[in-house]
């Protein structure tokens, strides 16, 4: 049995479609949901649904009976999630789960001295807790999904230009379905205990090659501005937007810059066997119709 956790967002769901796609069956596949409402389109599939939630312990401890792997997808709730991992590990033990894969993140600072050190801390602890477990473990350390750049860019992009205090060290992002589809290729096949993968793009791009291609995409000029820190924080601030998202942008921006998601690792095209969506096929999936 394969559990897979976070399954009614977008990465759980895409996982386990790419596991029906690759032949295995419903009934072999168990979703962690905390919200049955949200899981008709899995329980229409045949995915056998277990309801529980990361804050609460017992419930993962039933839900996790029985599996032999367990995809732990990180939690969404970032304040939070450090205990939460830590149910689900703990859980995943005394439950007798036999393999455990999770969704960790790329990066190259492991320090406090990160600026994205308030997200990279609970990946690092639930790692270390993992290798800690004596379980059979498979760790992702997925690169930042091409899928939130344009939440980084506004909406207003394509008449503003991409203001970001990113820098330019060139990035290897990747599609969040093209890490599910690899995860979901190694949940089926063999031979990847006590591994670490890096589900990175093999093509690194610049903020400013994005510009360039989403430029020729709308078919007119899109400029890149990196700013100093403190124009960009002002700058947003003054503009409306909350505390929490200003920092978040900011730390992600100075992440790109210090090139924490510049990787050569080849992992993401390897499992998936082709080359993986680049970002200018990414851009104009968004954007060629704007
Ligand atoms: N690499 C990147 O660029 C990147 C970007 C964004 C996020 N992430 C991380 O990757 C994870 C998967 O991405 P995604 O796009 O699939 O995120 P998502 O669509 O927000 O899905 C998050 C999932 O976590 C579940 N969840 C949240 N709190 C929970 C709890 N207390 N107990 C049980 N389940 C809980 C949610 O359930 P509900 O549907 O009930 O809310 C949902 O199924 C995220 O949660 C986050 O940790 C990575």
């Amino acid at each position: 049995m394969i559990l897979v956790t976070g399954a009614t967002g977008h990465f759980g769901k895409a996982t386990i479609d790419f596991l029906l796609k690759k032949g295995i069956s419903a009934n072999s596949i168990s979703a962690l949901v905390r919200d049955e409402a949200k899981a008709e389109d899995l329980k229409t599939k045949g995915i056998n649904l277990k309801i529980g939630d990361y804050d609460n312990y017992a419930s993962l401890v039933e839900a996790f009976k029985g599996v032999d792997k367990l995809l732990l997808v990180s939690s969404s709730d970032v304040v939070n999630r450090g205990q939460q991992h830590e149910n689900a590990v703990k859980a995943a033990k005394e439950a007798g789960v036999k393999h455990i894969f999770y969704t960790s993140f790329e990066r190259k600072n492991d320090t406090e001295t990160s600026p994205i050190y308030f997200l990279a801390k609970s990946h690092i602890d639930t790692e270390n807790l993992i290798k800690a477990s004596g379980m059979t473990y498979t760790i992702f350390k997925n690169n930042l999904y091409l899928d939130v750049l344009p939440m980084f860019f506004g909406e207003q992009v394509l008449t503003t230009g991409i203001f970001l205090p990113a820098g330019e060290t060139k990035s290897a992002f990747a599609l969040r379905n093209d890490m599910a589809e690899a995860t979901a290729s190694v949940l089926t096949s063999e031979g990847h205990e006590n591994k670490a993968y890096s589900l990175s793009n093999t093509e690194s791009v610049s903020i400013q090659e994005i510009a360039e291609d989403l430029s020729e995409i709308v078919g007119k000029q899109i400029n890149y501005v990196s700013p100093p820190k403190d124009i960009y924080v002002k700058t947003l601030t003054e503009a409306g937007v909350p505390a929490e998202y200003v920092g978040m942008f900011a730390g992600f921006a100075e992440a790109i810059k210090q090139g924490e998601y510049s990787t050569e690792k080849t992992d993401l095209e390897n499992l998936l066997g082709r080359k993986p969506t680049t970002t200018k096929d990414f851009l104009k999936v968004v954007y060629a119709s704007k």
